[in-house]
């Protein structure tokens, strides 16, 4: 295996002068292009450096004089804290000072931040106080080409400011070649009217490719289709290991619970590899991970093991890491899908496109020649699309329209988008705008509840049931829910071998009445006299970080509220059975579009549409009898729609209510 001869040395990451990657000879002409165009969209392959180094670049230009910064965009929150820790170990400073990130309820960037990351969702959010976005010289919009629907719609509003503010500088990076779709789009006139004669003789931008050096790639498929791609990856690892030479290895697969399983049975199996031979270190990438825990995978591997990287499509383009030789393609990945008659919105595990499959085998070619293991036949691969529909064509729009509006947008159908939304999303997002109180009869946002919803950093759904909460009386408990089920993870956590325990530990915070209230007893003792400690956690089957996470995303939404003067009364009260039905009622505001019943069966009925969902395991409604229920958010698994965060609630109260949302269906 001559051609996987290491001899040549690798020099770890952390220690590679960024003088050696691809965008350094770029960088005069890059700057030329930044100063004399108004946009500029750079082509690059992952790993050339448009992350990490144009920031730098534009700094030492002069681009943050007087004041200024600049904002990197990134469609994930992953991305957004490891590139900006990278950054600021690069400029040599403490992320927070001169580089910073920004991502929601964790804002690390100061006064001096210079070079900020944030997702893109929260640029869009900070238009609500400086609509021209003035602070900013050069705002960076990257990973565009994964047309995240938050990408799209501040791509829409960077072209409306871009008139207003014609020194700001817009920098488009994408990793595919879709740059023509994004200059036409900045050429072209506005759906709303006005275009100027001089847009036409010049165009608004330039495109530059950043060659980048790669190494060659073989491609293996599999001759008959996997029955389970997860064993079969785990499968495949070993076989890597065992055949093929050194390097390591970049598994994607579509989730958290898969990637766990995974790296789970990759631990146990590689207790039974030859003594003495080299070792083999597996470690999970997904976006629920703590910032430490992903920082595990940029690290080099200990003398004599391989790493094993396990990792949702994170690692596709978003962030790079150095020393993969092969790769691992399950060939799924999952995305958002909105069903506008029943108005669920679930993550899918749905089919890559050839682009994606082709990102993902690139990982394997940046140090080396490599291989790329495609757990699917070379005929699936033919069938694949070749990109993925946009998001903004599959999601619940609600949030959107509701940013939007509050913008000043009346009119979204008229909006600039690269790619315009399907009629039918846009009239659910209203319809269900329309029966939170968000807009008006006449599509208008309502002062103050729909601006106010606007402003609120959690879904709509959920800013309504805190907004209306005083009213109920039970604000204090309704903020600790919005906290406890914003943390985009579960708070319970199950240690190998330990589900009666966490089941015997579950039963002492469970509610009756299902999952808010429990999780809000959870929160109660956690932070109770002498308990906001890592041990109670322990003890109780609670991960410490999330609980603690919690605590601080409550306090953030308070301040939110106090700002609009809403004043919180946080005298405990113990849940007594009349706050229970406040709680209760109040979820029902918020959540009324999220509401099933339970059939004979055990499985529930989605009320709007007539889907049969199931009790995620983790919930306390598995296997429990409910009749009319509301829930937080659905998660689908393999072939069944689960349901999560799930409380009892009465039938009375969906028609009081839900402002006409069920008549509207008669
Ligand atoms: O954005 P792009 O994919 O073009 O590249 P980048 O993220 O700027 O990465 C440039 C280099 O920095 C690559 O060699 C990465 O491996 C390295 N890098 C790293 O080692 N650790 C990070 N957290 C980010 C980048
Ligand atoms: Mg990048």
């Amino acid at each position: 295996m001559a051609e996987f001869d290491l001899g040549a040395s690798f020099i770890p990451a952390l220690h590679k002068p960024s003088a050696l990657l691809p965008i350094a000879k770029h960088r005069d002409s890059l700057l030329y292009l930044i100063e004399t165009n108004p946009v500029t969209i750079v082509v690059g392959q992952t790993g050339s450096g448009k992350t990490t180094q144009i920031p730098q670049f534009l700094e030492q230009a002069g681009w943050c004089e007087d004041g200024k910064v600049l904002a990197i965009t990134q469609p994930r929150r992953v991305a957004a804290t490891t590139v900006a820790i990278r950054v600021a170990q690069e400029y040599g400073c403490e992320p927070g000072k001169e580089v910073g990130y920004s991502i929601r309820f964790e804002d690390v960037s100061s006064a001096t931040t210079r070079i900020r990351f944030l997702t893109d969702g929260l640029l869009i959010r900070e238009a609500l106080v400086d609509p021209l976005l003035s602070r900013y010289s050069v705002i960076m919009v990257d990973e565009a080409h994964e047309r995240s629907i938050s990408t799209d719609i501040l791509l829409g509003l960077l072209k409306k400011i871009m008139k207003r503010r014609p020194e700001l500088r817009i920098v488009i990076s994408s990793a595919t070649l879709q740059a023509e779709e994004f200059l036409r789009f900045f050429d072209s006139h506005d759906a709303e009217g006005a275009s100027s004669v001089e847009k036409e003789a010049k165009p608004a931008g330039a495109i530059i490719s950043l060659e980048g050096r790669t190494y060659p790639i073989d491609v293996l498929y599999l001759d008959s289709p996997a029955e389970d791609y997860v064993e079969k990856a785990v499968e495949t690892v070993f076989n890597i290991h065992t055949d093929e030479a050194e390097g390591d290895i970049l598994v994607f697969l579509t989730g958290r619970e898969e990637i766990d399983t995974a790296v789970r049975m990759i631990s146990e199996r590689a207790a039974d590899l030859r003594p003495g031979g080299q070792s083999i270190l597996a470690l999970p990438l997904y976006a629920g991970l703590s910032t430490e825990q992903q920082m595990y995978v940029f690290e080099e591997a200990p003398e004599n093991t391989r790493k094993i990287i396990v990792s949702t499509n994170i690692a596709e383009a978003s962030v790079t890491i150095d020393g993969i030789v092969y790769v691992i393609d399950a060939g799924f990945v999952k995305l958002k899908a909105f069903d506008p008659t029943t108005g669920i919105e679930s993550l899918t595990a749905t089919p890559v496109s050839k682009a994606a499959a082709s990102q993902r085998a690139g990982r394997a070619g940046r140090t080396k020649p490599g291989k790329c293991f495609r757990l699917y036949t070379e005929d699936d691969y033919r069938a694949l699309p070749d990109m993925n529909v946009p998001e903004i064509q599959r999601t619940n729009l609600a949030p959107f329209i509701l940013q939007l509006k509050a913008l000043g947008i009346d009119n979204v159908v008229r909006f600039n988008y690269l790619t315009p939304p399907p009629a039918e999303l846009l009239s659910k997002a209203t319809e269900l705008l329309f029966s939170l109180g968000a807009l008006d009869e006449y599509a208008k946002l309502t002062k103050p509840l729909g601006m106010r919803m606007a402003e609120l950093a959690v879904e709509p759904m959920m800013a309504k049931t805190l907004l209306t909460a005083s009213s109920f009386g039970c604000l204090s408990e309704i903020l600790t829910i919005a906290a406890m089920t914003s943390l985009g993870g579960s708070v319970w956590v199950q240690r190998d071998g330990e589900k009666k325990q966490l089941e015997a530990t579950r039963r002492k915070f469970a509610a009756e009445e299902g999952d808010h209230l429990t999780l809000l007893n959870a929160y109660h003792t956690f932070v109770g006299k002498g308990k906001k400690e890592s041990r109670f956690c322990h003890d109780n089957s609670l991960d410490f970080k999330a609980m603690t996470r919690a605590v601080s995303i409550r306090a953030q939404l308070k301040r939110y509220l106090e700002r609009f003067g809403i004043q919180v009364d946080e005298s405990l009260k113990l849940s007594s059975p009349a706050t229970s039905d406040q709680i209760r009622k109040c979820l029902t505001t918020g959540y009324f579009a999220h509401a099933a019943r339970m059939q004979p069966d055990g499985s529930f009925q989605n009320v709007a549409g007539g889907t049969t969902l199931y009790a995620h395991p983790s919930s306390l409604m598995f296997n429990r009898k409910a009749d009319w229920v509301i829930f937080h958010e659905v998660m689908e698994t393999g072939n069944k729609t689960y349901i999560r965060d799930i409380t009892k609630i009465e039938k009375g109260w969906l028609l009081e209510y839900s402002a006409g949302f069920y008549h509207l269906r008669q």
